[in-house]
């Protein structure tokens, strides 16, 4: 996704200033422009000459700047923003904006705007409590302004609760999403998707299966609704409730996945295969319960079908979309299956690991196709999802 937008940074001075600087970095990586403007105090914290490496733009700092064009930065600089963003946003910069202070910079360029404003508050959470920030707070959001976190947990000065900054890819997410909201861009397309895990049973108590949660899958209909298209979910047994609008599909095993996503992806445009499916199942399963007998036991087991290889070998194939789930050599083993499988993109995830992949809130892609391909950083799914389902639409409607 390419950001042609202003962003209009305001760093004020607290502990979390630096953490800003990854703000810049984020947008400036997605082609937006960016320029910093910050208080005295937050030159305290952080050196006006970071942000100006990272955004390539001197930083503004003073009100009454000369080598402005007419001394007049706070105008020029209000008129060009698309969206000023405020962060951190300390107590003092609160209270000011909400009465309409305008002693220095940052806080006349507030008045000036006419463009979005966000906040990202960050404080000590005594300060965040207090009656009077509460009140501050309310003001500027029935004036429009928009508030990002804080969030609760450890702070620097030893002390736990809300008032930390929001992380950086959290307020990118969510400027992203608002000022460059999800466009329809699968209308009326049918997409097909596979979610969740299969299970093989072994006997009438036991079966085989892995960690997925279907989180991945889920989110990515979701975002496909949101998208525009007509959604078909085919789903593993999972914990989640069905998106409204799609065409859910209940399966357990492999084979049941086989036989219903084979049905249904003759009548899609995309299908994205999500899901976990058994690499094998038992050749046997058992009608009594198997009893407990010696010190070891052997399962025989037989390959499954290889769902998305099938789909992609129909005429015409939908535009397939498959996913590989590594704990080594991921671009190397997710190269190899876009190929072995014909697929028309990959999106490869790190399983096991710390973060991400299997049955977490939060993942990372990196997705490959013949000619290139694109690190999605680690985000929550239902924004990963969004952001691949704009990937998969731009190769999709390019081809
Ligand atoms: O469900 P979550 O908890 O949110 O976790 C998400 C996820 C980690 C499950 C998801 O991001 C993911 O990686 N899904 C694919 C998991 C997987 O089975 O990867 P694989 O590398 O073993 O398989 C490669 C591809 O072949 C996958 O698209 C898979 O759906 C497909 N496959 C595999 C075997 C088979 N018999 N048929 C298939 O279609």
């Amino acid at each position: 996704m390419t950001i042609n937008k202003h962003i209009l940074l305001g760093v004020s001075g607290g502990i979390a200033a630096y953490k800003s600087a990854e703000l810049v970095r984020l947008f400036r990586k997605q082609g937006a422009e960016v320029r910093v403007v910050m208080t005295k105090s937050a030159t305290q914290f952080i050196s006006a000459l970071t942000f100006q490496a990272l955004s390539g733009h001197p930083v503004h700092t003073e009100l009454l700047d000369v080598e402005t064009e007419n001394a007049m930065s706070h105008i020029s600089l209000a008129r060009w923003a698309d969206c000023l963003i405020i962060a951190p946003a300390t107590a003092n910069i609160i209270a000011k904006l909400s009465h309409g202070l305008a002693d220095d910079l940052l806080s006349t360029l507030y008045l000036a705007a006419t463009c979005p404003v966000y906040l990202a508050p960050a404080m000590n959470q005594a300060m965040w409590n207090k009656a009077v920030t509460f009140e501050n707070i309310e003001r500027l959001k029935k004036h429009g302004v928009k508030i990002i976190g804080p969030e609760q947990g450890d702070q620097a000065c030893g002390e736990t609760g809300f008032g930390r900054m929001s992380e950086p890819v959290d307020i990118y997410n969510h400027l992203t999403d608002t000022i460059e909201p999800q466009t329809p861009c699968l209308q009326g397309i049918k997409v097909l998707i596979s979610a969740g895990p299969t299970r093989e049973p072994l006997d009438p108590v036991r079966y085989l299966t892995n960690r997925s949660s279907g989180k991945m899958g889920y989110a990515l209909a979701k975002a496909a609704l949101k998208a525009g298209a007509e959604v078909t979910l085919v789903s593993g047994p999972v914990a989640l409730i069905s998106p409204e609008n799609a065409h859910l599909i209940k399966v357990e095993t492999a084979e049941q996945m086989y036989k219903a996503v084979l049905s249904e992806a003759v009548n899609h445009a995309i299908y994205i295969g999500a899901a976990a499916v058994a690499d094998y199942s038992p050749i046997v399963i058992n009608s009594e319960k198997i009893k407990k007998q010696g010190e070891q036991t052997t399962i025989l087991m037989q390959k499954s079908k290889d769902i998305l290889a099938e789909v992609s070998a129909l005429t015409p194939p939908p535009f397939t979309v498959g996913f590989a789930a590594e704990t080594q050599d991921l671009e190397a083993y997710a190269r190899e299956k876009l190929t072995r499988k014909k697929l028309d993109m990959i999106a490869a995830n790190w399983v096991g690991k710390e973060q991400g992949g299997f049955d977490s809130e939060e993942n990372a892609l990196h997705v490959y196709w013949a000619k290139g391909d694109k690190t999605l950083a680690m985000t929550d799914k239902t924004k990963l999802a969004e952001q691949l389902i704009r990937l998969i639409a731009e190769r999709f409607n390019n081809e």
